[in-house]
């Protein structure tokens, strides 16, 4: 509580003391939250109280590096490449106007939520990108894992409508936050096709105006769940792994995504090549 009132008062300082939520409906066409600019009041401003009215989540950095999240800090320099893909997903995000980008790969570990996690945090550090990474892979706990997050909730109460915002979500720093799931659940295609889910993500986005929006997802070659919920994405991020995924995998998920969303690009994962790459 602590850190939320510190967090609360440091907003209070950059913003002058007006901020307070709002919590009108968005204008027609604007999904993302921005629609709470109404009366000249900037969305960020309106939107500043209850993101950083999240509970703040006890993240330990050994536990995100043991993990490969690398990029929590910039102490590994294979930050870099994450960064670098940061950058060109921002752009290409910005320039369509799109928030939300969904996670996946052909099958199962090919490293998704290390990508999700390590681009998560690499958002995070840019100024003035607000970056939500919810785990909709329901079926494990991946998520809660690598950050170390443990008595998480299952997601399924949140996504139901069961649980609040405040309740599900926690906080890392002003620019990140997770929503985690801490039960593996079934029937998860059926969950993410309700319209409770639909509805639930549309007033978070709302409510909190997030920059960016990473949805880390299930093996699109491995259940239905990812293509399920393809409709609610602005764009796709494909994560292969050297070795393993084969090019009928990719070639096939290629298609497939590109039919039903925008497939930004194909992020090739756990390539070996010299340390010294790094090094500059
Ligand atoms: N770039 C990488 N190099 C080596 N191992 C990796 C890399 N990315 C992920 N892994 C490892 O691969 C395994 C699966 O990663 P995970 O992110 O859980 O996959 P997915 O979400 O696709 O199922 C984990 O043990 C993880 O540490
Ligand atoms: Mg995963």
């Amino acid at each position: 509580m602590e850190h939320i009132q510190i967090a609360l008062d440091k907003a209070k300082e950059k913003y002058g003391g007006s901020i307070r939520p709002v919590s009108g409906p968005a204008r027609p066409g604007e999904s993302n939250g921005k629609g709470a600019e109404q009366a000249g009041r900037p969305a960020a401003l309106a939107n500043a109280l209850p993101w950083l009215g999240l509970p703040v989540a006890d993240l330990q950095l050994r536990h995100l590096v043991r993990n490969r999240i690398i990029t929590a800090d910039k102490s590994n320099p294979a930050y870099a490449a994450f960064d670098r893909l940061r950058t060109r997903i921002l752009q290409e995000m910005r320039l369509q106007n799109w928030t939300t980008v969904a996670i996946t790969s052909p099958t199962a570990g090919c490293g998704k939520s290390v990508v999700a996690l390590n681009l998560a945090f690499s958002f995070g550090h840019q100024e003035e990108c607000r970056t939500l990474a919810i785990d909709l892979d329901l079926a494990q706990t991946r998520m809660a894992d690598l950050l170390g997050l443990e008595g998480a909730p299952p997601l399924a109460d949140f996504l139901s409508g069961r649980q609040s915002i405040q309740e599900t979500l926690v906080r890392h720093g002003p620019n990140l936050a997770f929503g985690v799931n801490g039960r593996p659940l079934s029937y998860t295609s059926e969950l993410l096709q309700n319209a409770s889910t639909r509805n639930v993500l549309t007033e978070t986005r709302r409510e909190l105006g997030p920059d960016i929006v990473i949805y880390d997802m299930p093996p699109l070659l491995c259940g239905d769940d990812t293509m399920a919920f393809l409709p609610n994405v602005d764009c796709v991020v494909l994560v292969a792994a050297a070795e393993t995924s084969s090019f009928a995998e990719i070639d096939l998920c290629e298609r497939e995504l590109s039919e039903k969303s925008n497939l930004l690009g194909v992020v090739l994962n756990k390539c070996r090549y010299p340390q010294e790459m790094y090094g500059y």
